[in-house]
């Protein structure tokens, strides 16, 4: 029987069921995966086989020397003091075991801290509720991941510096076998290199609010040459998009509604100035007897609401991105306030 547990064991680990337990694991998507799947193999092939040795006995002796018939209900089996061989061995095996797995682990560990060689590329990372804040250099506005994907090229040593604005968070591409908590005050960082070009989500690890299980995004690692062309094309799309004014009579309520629930509904819901998220409920933004102003102070009208997309707005109350970190075009945004006022 133990002997089929050990092979089940062993097919999980090794076998293809591998890549069910661990994403991708039989191709492997940066350098760290593959040490670390190997750190992952190592444990579980000396884990499996030690559970199986003693779970084994266990099942063996309770069988074995179970309570006979007609014996005594306080029967004590045969005490054996003294065994020293048995003692050294089941001293010296796990201690060597422990001392492998130590280095072994730090061997990964001080990689994925300290990388191995270059950097090519230094990013930042800055957590949101409830959104990733990605910094490149050179790119004067951030990429937030719930509107745009993070990308990084793929064979090049990256680094990746993770901190967050407010609570704690923590980053993670379950792909790449990384992770780090994003502290505020703390700067951590990752260092790996993507070993292909793929799509890959980054996830929010840390339980940091109402929202924390829509904190995701994507990463797409391209080849360098691909890679340096979205950076540039960012470069320029940012810069257009800041350009050019708004005509709000042009906006369309119904695809203002399907913007509102990709952009605005992490943070906002259609309701009562009360019913909150992290900003107001916004059903009444422009007939609210109680609320005639908006956050920052202007009237509720539409060209002030399009102007505080705009913007963007941080107070006590938290932060909205503006528009150029939305990604909304002049006509999104005229279709947003559509829909806004639609709703009154
Ligand atoms: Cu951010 Cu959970």
């Amino acid at each position: 029987m133990t002997a089929i547990n050990l092979v089940v064991a062993y097919a999980i680990v090794f076998g293809g069921a591998m890549g069910w337990v661990l994403p991708s694991a039989g191709n492997p998507a940066s350098n760290s995966a593959s040490d670390i799947d190997g750190l992952f193999q190592f444990m579980a092939a000396f884990g499996s086989a030690i559970f199986v040795y003693v779970f084994g006995y266990v099942l063996y002796f309770s069988t074995v020397f179970r309570r006979q018939p007609g014996e005594s209900r306080h029967t004590i089996g045969t005490q054996i003091h003294h065994a020293p061989r048995l003692e050294f061995w089941w001293t010296v095996i796990p201690t060597l075991l422990l001392i492998v797995l130590v280095y072994l682990s730090i061997e990964v560990w001080y990689k994925v801290q300290f990388g191995s060689g270059g950097t090519a590329l230094t990013t930042e990372v800055v957590a949101h509720q409830f959104d990733f804040e990605v910094r490149y250099p050179g790119l004067k506005t951030s990429i937030y991941t719930s509107q745009t994907p993070m990308h990084l090229p793929a064979g090049k040593p990256v680094r990746i510096l993770i901190s967050s604005a407010d609570v704690l968070h923590s980053f993670w591409v379950p792909e790449f076998r990384v992770k780090a908590g994003a502290v505020p005050g703390l700067v951590q960082n990752l260092n790996l290199t993507p070993t292909h070009t793929g799509k890959y989500d980054i996830i929010c690890a840390e339980y940091c609010g109402i929202n924390h299980s829509r904190m995701q995004g994507k990463l797409i690692v391209d080849t360098p040459s691909d890679f340096d062309a979205w950076l540039a094309q960012m470069k320029g799309e940012k810069v257009a998009a800041a350009a050019g004014s708004v005509d709000l009579a042009k906006g369309n309520a119904l695809a203002g509604k399907a913007l509102f629930q990709s952009k605005c509904s992490a943070c906002h819901a259609i309701g009562p100035f009360s019913q909150k998220i992290v900003g107001p409920g916004l059903a009444h933004i422009l007939d609210d007897p109680a609320h005639p102003n908006l956050v920052n102070g202007n009237p509720a009208t539409p060209a002030n609401i399009a102007d505080l997309i705009t913007k963007g707005y941080t107070g006590d109350i938290g932060a909205m991105p503006n528009r150029q970190m939305l990604g909304l075009s002049d006509q999104d945004l005229a279709d947003v306030v559509a829909y806004l006022a639609s709703q009154k």
